[in-house]
């Protein structure tokens, strides 16, 4: 099963890549890595599915070059990794050379390929020292963030090609403190709004620290939602409006405006840390690019009899994939124009996630996957749409380059462009990794 497109069809320079993160596949006890809120919430009976942790994970600590190798042969430009605050300082604050030394190794062994090193700094390693304090409810963890940032820009800053500070503040802090469905897996509105807050101004720190490094081409990794009222009825509109604040505006506002969304403020401001108008200048400092991750839609229905925010999603009617996940490469295009004609207009945009799960199996050695060619070229096909319409695109990353821990719901959710046999440690590309192959390897 082949792409509808190729390289040619999109503009020159146009960035193809795969994406990971650190803690779904390095392997958490290897190479003195501390303890994160992910390893201790994940021992808790009833967070992960099968308490899997990411302990082992891909063991891509110790299998790098052959993943890298495969990237590589896929014909992609570049690898989007990020490094973890818990491998690079185990107490928050004191620095493992052992982890340095590691994302030394790593980027090298990146920029040997000829592929580009997209670096996140932030993608979900709390370090557990740090969630003793309070983690994101406390204004010291974003300082403290800055450190982090300084000793990894220090060491490996002059290869990355890019660098996010945050990868989807949006699950840093409501999915984590609010829904409950990360660690720390809280549900509080004061929690989760100070969270909202002190995700915002690591940003800011980070930002800060890059500059002052003289780090260029930075950006962050935003999960904007695409939402959907289930009806038309006015409720059901109102509560897609308070929804687009939860996701997107709060987000996009702070970031490219300088405030935080009225509506929200007036909602829930009593819940935000004393004096947070002043960070709001360290926020909105200007990006060189804009990230977004993207997989599905959300349809908002109105819930009047609970509290603020008075909504609740609704299941929708299209197919669906192994996360239950409507299939909907429609909302890309929609969400990739909005936020290219309300926000952002010449900054160029990326997308940094976009995938999806299947059960995916192996048999006579090869890992057929269908579904998932689809599903990217549809996506593709809607950021061809979006160039054909000005939208300054710039890259496109394929989440994930491996099955790998997938959070909450352990091994068992499969993202991967690569299988993973987590008994064996064998890795086989699947057909999806070959349609890329195909579509991008030639005339790189
Ligand atoms: C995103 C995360 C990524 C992965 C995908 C499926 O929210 O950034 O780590 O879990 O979802």
């Amino acid at each position: 099963m082949a792409f509808s497109f190729t390289r040619q069809d999109f503009p020159e320079g146009f960035m193809f890549g795969a994406a990971t993160a650190a803690y779904q596949i390095e392997g958490s006890k290897f190479g003195k890595c501390g303890s994160s809120h992910w390893d201790t919430w994940a021992a808790t009976p009833g967070n992960v599915v099968g308490a899997d942790d990411g302990s082992v994970a891909c063991d891509h600590y110790h299998r790098y070059a052959e993943d890298l190798d495969i990237i590589k042969s896929g014909g992609f430009d570049a690898y989007r990794f990020s490094t973890s605050w818990a491998r690079v300082m185990p107490d928050g604050k004191t620095i493992n050379q052992d982890g340095l030394d590691y994302y030394d190794r790593l980027v090298d062994a990146i920029t040997e390929r000829g592929i580009k090193p997209n670096l996140t700094l932030y993608h979900w390693e709390l370090p557990s020292a740090m969630a003793d304090i309070g983690g994101w409810m406390n204004r010291e963890t974003p300082l403290r963030f800055g450190d982090m940032t300084r000793a990894v820009i220090e060491r490996i800053g002059d290869r990355v090609e890019r660098v996010a500070t945050i990868n989807e503040p949006w699950c840093v802090a409501w999915l984590s403190h609010f829904l409950g469905g990360q660690a720390p897996g809280l549900r509080d509105i004061r929690a989760a709004m100070r969270a909202m807050h002190h995700i915002q101004l690591a940003h800011g720190t980070a930002m800060q620290v890059l500059r002052d490094h003289g780090q260029d081409n930075l950006g962050i990794v935003l999960n904007l939602g695409h939402g959907e009222p289930a009806s038309q009825n006015a409720d059901d509109i109102a509560a897609t409006k308070t929804f687009d604040a939860i996701h997107t505006r709060w987000f996009m506002d702070s970031l490219f405006k300088g405030h935080y969304p009225k509506d929200m403020i007036d909602a829930v401001g009593q819940h935000m840390p004393d004096g947070y108008e002043n960070d709001m200048d360290l926020i909105s400092q200007p990006l060189d690019w804009l990230g977004i991750n993207y997989y599905t839609r959300g349809i908002v229905k109105a819930a009047p009899e609970q509290p603020w925010p008075h909504m609740d999603g609704v299941e929708g009617p299209l197919p669906k994939t192994q996360m239950g996940w409507e299939i909907y490469p429609e909302g890309l295009e929609m969400l990739l124009k909005r936020i290219h004609a309300e926000y952002t207009f010449d900054l160029p945009l990326m997308v940094t996630e976009n995938g999806m799960a299947n059960d995916d199996t192996i048999e006579n050695g090869r890992c057929d996957d269908p579904v998932r060619v689809k599903y990217f070229d549809d996506h593709l096909q809607a950021v061809l749409r979006c160039i054909a319409d000005g939208v300054p695109m710039q890259g496109y990353f394929g989440w994930s380059l491996l099955d790998n821990y997938e959070w909450a719901f352990g091994y068992e959710k499969r993202f991967g462009l690569v299988h993973v046999d987590y008994e064996t440690q064998v890795r086989t590309p699947k057909a999806s990794f070959e349609a890329f192959r195909q579509a991008i390897s030639t005339n790189r």
